[in-house]
């Protein structure tokens, strides 16, 4: 079986009926809609009320049967589940590479638990070393943010899509990817310039916020857990 469906599967022990749960955005989360559903369509599971991340995974979830509501309405969730595109020994992830990056963080934030789940090609000894760190920008302005970004020791481009256009989030922003060639040598210290930057919304570091990470292997699953 692929082993995004086994991470898949795996996480779905800690959802529990009557929960809250926030429902991140990828590929992996899609196979863990897919899985979610059939649970509730057998009865093995029951009264899960869901908040998503992006309107890709609202549709996903609506197909599969899942109830959907907000954060308006829901002010904590039992637990949150998402994908990553990296993921360090530490637990620190880059995400964002589905471009939900924001509402992936604002739900998690707002999770008793935070479980990512990927196959083992996301891990890393450094962030950043597998792909590029996107970042979250309003439009105005956009060359300004790249130019501040690439003095930060990366290459920094706008986000585009093939025909051409700039790729948006589902908040109607542009993303800029940021490649730093040996990876991110100080991740805190990194995020903590960038979340000071006015026009800069949100970026892709996730630094101590997952709960558990669960990692499927050729051989097997394995978890990582956070010391908190
Ligand atoms: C979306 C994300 C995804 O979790 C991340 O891109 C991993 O995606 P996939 O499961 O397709 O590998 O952060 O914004």
């Amino acid at each position: 079986m692929d082993l995004k469906r086994q991470a898949a599967l795996h996480a779905l022990q800690y959802v529990h009926s009557g929960n809250i749960i926030g429902l991140g955005s990828g590929s992996t989360m899609t196979l863990f809609i897919e899985e979610l559903g059939a649970l509730l369509k057998s009865g093995e599971l029951s009264d899960i009320v869901a908040v998503p991340t992006s309107e890709e995974t609202a549709e996903q979830a609506r197909q599969a049967g899942v109830k959907l509501s907000t954060l308006d309405e829901y002010e904590r969730l039992d637990i949150a589940i998402d994908g990553a595109d990296e993921v360090d020994n530490n637990l620190n992830l880059v995400k964002g590479l589905g471009r939900a990056l924001l509402r992936e963080k604002v739900v998690a934030t707002h999770a008793d638990e935070f479980v990512i789940i990927v196959d083992n090609t996301k891990l890393v000894t450094r962030l950043g070393e597998r792909g590029p760190l996107p970042i979250e920008v309003v439009s105005f302005a956009v060359d300004s943010q790249i130019r501040w970004l690439t003095e930060l020791g990366c290459v920094a481009e706008l986000w585009l899509s093939e025909n051409g256009s700039a790729m948006l989030t589902d908040n109607g922003n542009p993303l800029v990817r940021c490649w730093f060639e040996d990876g991110i040598d100080n991740p805190e210290y990194l995020a903590s310039l960038i979340k000071c930057r006015v026009g800069i919304v949100e970026h892709g570091l996730f630094l101590d916020m997952a709960t558990k990470v669960i990692v499927a292997h050729e051989t097997g699953i394995t978890e990582m857990e956070s010391a908190a």
